[in-house]
């Protein structure tokens, strides 16, 4: 059977920004910006953007289209001793799917809070870890699931497994609905919170650069690691994507708009998350220092706390509250199910079975599997894999494709595939990014992970 094809340029590149913008950009992105030296954060960002960021990006892309194959198999035909390097991502991009789910179920439950908005009577905490986690003993209890959670996560394995029933051709019809519409609802958001009274001073601890944080090697690790994350690179997933492209689609220009079009959004996202705790800041008088700003946190407990507190009435807090939750929702659906597209085209191309059927088994695996993170003590377990897979895992994954690739097979022979045409060429530079500075970087951060871990 043919493999199966992107039906136009737009929506592939729809499809690879659905992927890439997810709960990375509203909730990772803002928090992490402002421990990290706000807005000199954007020094090392932007860095991270171009010398790794789109390099690996393109070059993920490039190899999918020209083999024409998932993750294992891409990396197979450079060369067979390749392969495992794509199955260490696909089982990654697993461990992520699993958990993302539940992030998920989370988002699905706050929509249906939302039209009653608890958050106006108690406080958002309570609203968290009563209503929706339903802890009775502290946030560790493991005894049990909480029956609304494991219902929103079916619900949300459901959605996933429609939007990729028939692979990229059901792909492709959604991605214009979930790519479009949250970019109108954060606009929303952002014109509400930088309206809220205080929210100027929410902004200027956002923005206010304290350059001292420049010569921090943790910045420029936090800096690497969300563009890994936020990209979905080095999970498997741009390889699948890339995989559907006719052999003679282009790259390198697709790769900078994925690239940058991600990393606004990112930046867009501080406007509302720090507009609005400005506005908290201020009516509730604690001090913007002493919130929570990272992630879960603040999607799920601090911005509640001040749509609770909506100007407007509850009118305003229901319609404000669905209005998050609603791009919360549409943010994370495709990045969610770009996960599972990925294991699954992996899986197809290596086994050969019928990509259908596969896809609705993998998609029941991987319900039962995200249900660890559905019992009361899975924010707890969700804590652990989540800096385990984003930290560390995600580094050594980015060191050996540079390795293999850019050393053992060559980064200009790579960068002879990747400028395929296409107009738009890609110089020495990239070949010095993936060679020297990916790696080097990569190194560095596990070393320092290393000691500071084993501290
Ligand atoms: N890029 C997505 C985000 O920013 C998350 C993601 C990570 C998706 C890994 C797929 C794989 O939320």
């Amino acid at each position: 059977m043919a493999r199966q094809q992107w039906s136009s340029r737009q929506t592939f590149i729809m499809a690879a920004i659905g992927s890439a913008v997810g709960l990375g950009n509203a909730w990772r992105f803002p928090g992490i910006a402002y421990q990290n030296g706000g807005g000199a954060f954007l020094i090392p960002y932007f860095v991270a953007l171009l010398t790794a960021g789109i390099p690996l990006l393109a070059l993920e892309l490039s190899i999918g289209k020209r083999f024409q194959s998932g993750a294992p198999g891409a990396l197979a035909k450079l060369n067979k001793k390749f392969e495992w390097i794509g199955w260490w991502g696909v089982v990654t991009a697993f461990c992520i799917c699993a958990y993302y789910s539940v992030v998920l179920a989370w988002v699905i439950d706050y929509v249906g809070l939302s039209f009653r908005s608890p958050w106006m009577e108690k406080a958002a905490a309570d609203v968290f870890t009563g209503d929706v986690l339903q802890v009775s003993s502290g946030m560790f209890d493991l005894g049990g699931f909480s029956p609304i959670v494991v219902i929103a996560l079916v619900i949300g394995w459901f959605c996933m497994w429609y939007c990729i029933r028939h692979g990229v051709t059901s792909v492709g019809k959604i991605v214009k609905y979930t790519v479009i519409l949250p970019v109108i609802l954060l606009g929303i958001l952002i014109v509400r919170a930088v309206t809220l009274p205080g929210s100027w001073e929410g902004l200027s601890y956002y923005l206010t650069p304290d350059w001292s944080k420049l010569l921090d090697v943790n910045v420029w690790a936090a800096a690497y690691g969300q563009i890994f994350f936020s990209l979905s690179i080095l999970f498997s997933i741009m390889i699948a994507y890339g995989s559907y492209l006719s052999k003679d689609a282009e790259v390198t220009k697709d790769a900078m708009i994925i690239g940058f079009a991600d990393a606004a959004i990112s930046f867009l996202s501080g406007f509302a998350a720090f507009g609005t705790l400005g506005y908290l800041a201020q009516i509730s008088g604690v001090a913007i220092s002493d919130m929570s700003h990272t992630g879960i946190m603040l999607a799920f407990v601090t911005y509640p706390e001040a749509l609770g507190q909506m100007p407007g009435g509850s009118l305003g807090v229901i319609l404000f509250s669905l209005v998050f939750f609603l791009m919360l929702f549409t943010l994370a659906i495709d990045s969610a199910f770009s996960i599972m597209e990925a294991i699954i085209t992996a899986v197809v191309d290596k086994f050969g079975w019928n990509k259908e059927k596969t896809t609705l088994w993998l998609c029941v695996i991987g319900c039962l599997a995200s249900l660890i993170f559905a019992t009361r003590a899975g924010l707890y377990w969700l804590d652990i894999v989540d800096h385990f897979v984003n930290d560390f895992n995600l580094i050594a994954i980015g060191f050996v494709e540079c390795l293999a690739l850019g050393w053992m097979f060559g980064a200009k022979k790579l960068r002879g595939y990747l400028n395929e045409n296409t107009d738009f060429k890609y110089g020495v530079w990239w070949d010095i990014a993936i060679k020297y500075i990916c790696p080097v970087i990569f190194l560095f951060i596990s070393i320092t992970y290393l000691i500071t871990n084993l501290q």
